[in-house]
């Protein structure tokens, strides 16, 4: 909007100057008006960044006119130009570059209209100049702050000051990968009007307070890579305008809330990396928007046929790896047919793999190791070459390959042939009977499908599993 209004300010100058060049051979000034105390309060704040060198009068005579300041965008009140915007840290070419011995002047509080201030890789130095966030006056930007942003300020340091919470008007608070630390103050409860909270990649500890009960029109919820602790607070289940929750690489605890049902717009939820337990939460399958589903690395434990997976038919990302579960995949996975990524690694997986996740359409990567699955593997060669290296199943001590479908270049890595079983027996008596048998009926097989004749099927891979189990097949007919 600001480049806009400037270019077309430009245009108008350049023509007015023509014009005037050409009828009266003098040359005249359009100068966007401005308080002189709005003026000098603008040039001194951005000073005290960039630094004393920086002589704003002298370079930016009019800088909400033809001389505009990247990164600072002005509007008009009653007739008087008033900054609006004002972006420190180099995001264009020309932007203004914070100093590394700098300072938050006062006079930042005294920009009367200004609605969005952001500092991006402004605060460099951690150990010659940290910096902390001023505590007072922020009450003065109460009426027109809607978005307060410090995103890759390694030196920024200290704590969120509570102050903050006066901040009304705060539509967008994002404090992302700075070095502020403490906990997070319970005051910023107050700002209900926000729509995005982003707290990411800081050090903030402690536990998250329990304060988003008014908090009904947040859309973007982000604390990751954080050092959080204890428990969820129940208000977490308030946020039902809720698209994004991320609360990943935390230390947090506990259950997952039941009130997590209630978040039914939610399409991204990422716990991933914390010490979650008590199994699946049943309300996750009431959270019908959800696309992207991230749990692993939680000591969750459950059974993954708890809940009813088909509900959730949405889904594009099931990150379940590593969160101790049990049980066996259910079919009811191939029922989302919107599903790219299935991750199943490291869990406690048991029982065959359902041939039906074949037919899952967008599927393009599946990753099932160090589980225990067992048996044969039954998908069709196709479904091989299509995922590649992103299909893992290694480190699933029974669990093998058929090699009758498969050619070599899509043998599945770290999974064994089920021939080789067949290899291993060859020597016992009983087996040896059946050998030839079994390598005709495993071609013939192949070359029918899944959808072969069912009782045939049910045959096949009756023997199999004598077979594959071969040394364990008392336990079998047990
Ligand atoms: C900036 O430049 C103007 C004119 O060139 C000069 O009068 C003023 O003292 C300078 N201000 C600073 C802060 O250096
Ligand atoms: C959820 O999304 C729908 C459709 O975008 C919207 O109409 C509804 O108001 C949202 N619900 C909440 C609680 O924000
Ligand atoms: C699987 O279960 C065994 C025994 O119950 C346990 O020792 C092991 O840690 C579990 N593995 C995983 C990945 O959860
Ligand atoms: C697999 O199951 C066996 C017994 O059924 C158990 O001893 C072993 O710990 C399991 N392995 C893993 C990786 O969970």
């Amino acid at each position: 909007m600001k480049s806009i209004r400037a270019i077309s300010h430009v245009i108008f100058v350049v023509f007015f100057l023509s014009l005037g060049a050409w009828c009266y051979g003098q040359v005249e000034f359009d100068v966007a008006p401005m308080e002189k105390a709005e003026q000098q309060a603008l040039y001194s704040t951005i000073q005290g960044f960039v630094g004393n060198s920086w002589n704003g009068s002298d370079l930016y005579p009019d800088p909400c006119g033809w001389t505009p300041i990247q990164g600072v965008s002005c509007d008009l009140f009653n007739g008087f130009w008033y900054v609006t915007v004002l972006n420190i840290g180099p995001v264009h070419d020309n932007s203004l570059i914070c100093a590394q011995n700098l300072e938050f002047r006062p006079q930042l509080f005294e920009l009367k209209h200004l609605k969005s201030l952001s500092f991006f890789n402004c605060f460099q130095s951690q150990k010659s100049f940290p910096i902390t966030i001023p505590t007072g006056n922020w009450e003065k930007l109460a009426d027109t702050l809607e978005s307060l942003e410090f995103r890759s300020n390694p030196g920024l340091i200290g704590n969120i000051p509570s102050s903050f919470g006066v901040l009304k008007n705060l539509k967008s608070l994002v404090l992302l990968e700075n070095s502020l630390t403490g906990e997070i103050p319970p005051n910023i409860g107050n700002l209900i009007k926000l729509k995005r909270l982003v707290l990411a990649e800081n050090y903030f500890t402690g536990r998250i307070p329990d304060i988003f009960g008014g908090m009904s029109e947040l859309l973007i919820f982000d604390l990751s890579r954080n050092f959080l602790s204890g428990n969820l607070p129940l208000t977490l289940g308030s946020l039902t305008s809720a698209l994004k929750l991320d609360l990943s690489h935390n230390l947090l605890q506990g259950n997952v809330l039941n009130e997590f049902g209630n978040l039914k717009n939610l399409t991204l939820m990422d716990l991933r990396n914390n010490r979650f337990s008590g199994g699946l939460t049943l309300s996750f399958q009431e959270m019908y928007s959800l696309e992207e589903m991230v749990l692993s690395n939680n000591p969750l434990g459950g059974d993954i046929r708890t809940l009813k997976w088909e509900n959730l038919q949405n889904l594009a990302i099931l990150e379940l790896s590593n969160i101790g579960l049990i049980g066996e995949i259910p079919e009811s996975i191939s029922k989302l047919k919107r599903l790219r990524f299935l991750g199943l690694s490291d869990n406690n997986l048991t029982g065959n793999l359902p041939p039906k996740l074949e037919t899952l359409p967008c599927l393009n990567a599946l990753y099932l190791s160090g589980n225990n699955l067992t048996g044969e593997i039954k998908f069709s060669n196709e479904f091989y070459g299509k995922m590649g290296r992103r299909f893992g199943a290694w480190n699933n001590p029974n669990l093998c390959y058929q090699v009758g479908v498969m050619s070599t270049s899509n043998v599945p890595y770290g999974v064994k042939p089920c021939q080789e079983e067949v290899n291993l027996l060859e020597s016992s008596k009983k087996t040896e009977v059946l050998h030839g048998d079994v390598n005709q009926e495993s071609n013939s097989i192949a070359s029918i499908g899944f959808s072969s004749d069912a009782t045939n099927g049910f045959w096949w891979t009756f023997l199999t599993k004598v077979l594959l189990m071969g040394l364990f097949i008392d336990y079998y007919i047990i």
